[in-house]
């Protein structure tokens, strides 16, 4: 908690330390004039001297920067939510079809005017569906999922929980499940591979039941799509359950405010340098705007979409390359654009070193013993 010493609270008032001190002693507290005290107590003795001024913890520059940002958007937003595409990942067992099933999505469903354009990897992109458009991030993995939700990344609307109809509930179908749980968010089975021999669907749905997940035609409230990422089978059937659970949602956002969003996939590129890979989750991102990620910042210089046709703008759920950054940030990091380009690359600058801090500690021999055995 802050702190002041008795002094500082003193010159504060504009009362006498003498008295300040004779007010902290008829409340139990010996205090001397350099000594700290909290925030609290200082209030408390403020009021008893009667004064009436409430005091105000000195802010960080993060929530100086916060603040300016907040009273920025109170004046370039124009309040309105609009409705956003659902951001939809896709999870499941070692082998199972994730990358096929979204392959065969993205060939079949470019977005109107795209085609032809060079498929690029970079983590999301976007798809178009009876004229609405779905964001599918690229199975990020696990960990880098894992990774993402402790750093507080809430990035997905719907799970799409793959499970090969063939070889059934997995390990990491398992653990798949539960971090679709933990995210807080439904979950839409698809029973691939069905074009196979020995495809049983039904056990896939026996197994899951088991797990709590139960398949909406048996009771239950998880749609479970037989699908085949190879022959395309039952894949629009997918996009519109896809489309339904999220209509359910009601998913909105407000492109008129600067924006906000979330780092997929960030990289040294040898040619073009820091290039990242940032969802954006809120407001609009453009060309030029000056962004806080993480500890690093920078003036977007060109955005890509997921073809690598240039973007002049990226509007919510849209995932964007940005170029233009000056270092290298991490999965997870949040994207601010910022108008105080000052403070935002002293508050990166402050970031960058609390994490070499924190990095020092948890480098240290977790105990004395240790240390002996390392000596
Ligand atoms: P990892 O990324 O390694 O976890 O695997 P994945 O889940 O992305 O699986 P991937 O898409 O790479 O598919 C694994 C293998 O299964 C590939 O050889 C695919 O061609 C094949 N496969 C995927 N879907 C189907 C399907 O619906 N039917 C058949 N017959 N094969 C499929
Ligand atoms: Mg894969």
């Amino acid at each position: 908690p802050p702190t002041m010493t008795v002094k500082e609270l003193a010159d504060s008032l504009g009362a006498s330390a003498a008295d300040v001190i004779r007010t902290l002693m008829q409340n139990g507290i010996m205090a001397t004039i350099n000594q700290q005290i909290d925030y609290d107590t200082a209030e408390i003795i403020a009021s008893e001297l009667g004064y009436e001024t409430r005091l105000v913890v000195p802010q960080t520059d993060e929530e100086k920067l916060l603040a300016e940002l907040e009273e920025e958007q109170k004046r370039v937003s124009k309040g309105v939510l609009q409705p956003r595409p659902p951001v939809i990942t896709v999870m499941g067992h070692v082998d199972h079809g994730k990358t096929k099933l979204l392959d065969t999505i993205r060939k079949t469903n470019v977005v109107a005017g795209e085609a032809g354009g060079i498929t690029q990897h970079i983590g999301a992109y976007q798809v178009e569906y009876q004229g609405r458009k779905i964001t599918f991030l690229d199975t990020p993995g696990h960990e880098a999922f894992t990774a993402m939700r402790a750093r507080g990344a809430q990035v997905t609307d719907i799970v799409v929980l793959v499970v090969a109809a063939d070889d059934g509930v997995r390990p990491q179908t398992l653990e798949a499940l539960a971090h679709a749980r933990a995210a807080n968010v439904p979950i839409v089975v698809a029973i691939n591979k069905i074009d196979r021999e020995g495809a049983n669907p039904d056990r896939v749905k026996q197994q899951l039941s088991e797990q709590g997940l139960v398949p909406d035609d048996w009771g239950g409230d998880t749609p479970f799509i037989p699908v085949s990422a190879l022959t395309g089978e039952g894949i629009q059937d997918l996009l519109s359950i896809l489309l339904l659970v999220a209509d359910m949602r009601e998913l909105k956002a407000d492109p008129t405010r600067l924006a906000e969003g979330t780092i997929i996939e960030a990289h040294l590129d040898p040619n073009q340098g820091p290039t990242a890979t940032v969802l954006v989750q809120n407001g609009t991102l453009k060309p030029r705007d000056f962004v806080l990620v993480g500890s690093v910042t920078g003036r977007i210089r060109v955005m890509f979409d997921d073809k690598g046709q240039k973007l002049r703008k990226a509007e919510p759920s849209t995932p964007a390359r940005i170029i233009g950054l000056e270092g290298v940030p991490e999965a997870g990091d949040k994207l601010l654009v910022v108008t105080d380009e000052k403070l935002a690359k002293q508050v990166a600058l402050q970031r960058a070193k609390a994490a070499q801090a924190a990095a020092l500690v948890s480098n240290r021999p977790a105990s004395l013993e240790e240390l002996f055995k390392n000596a």
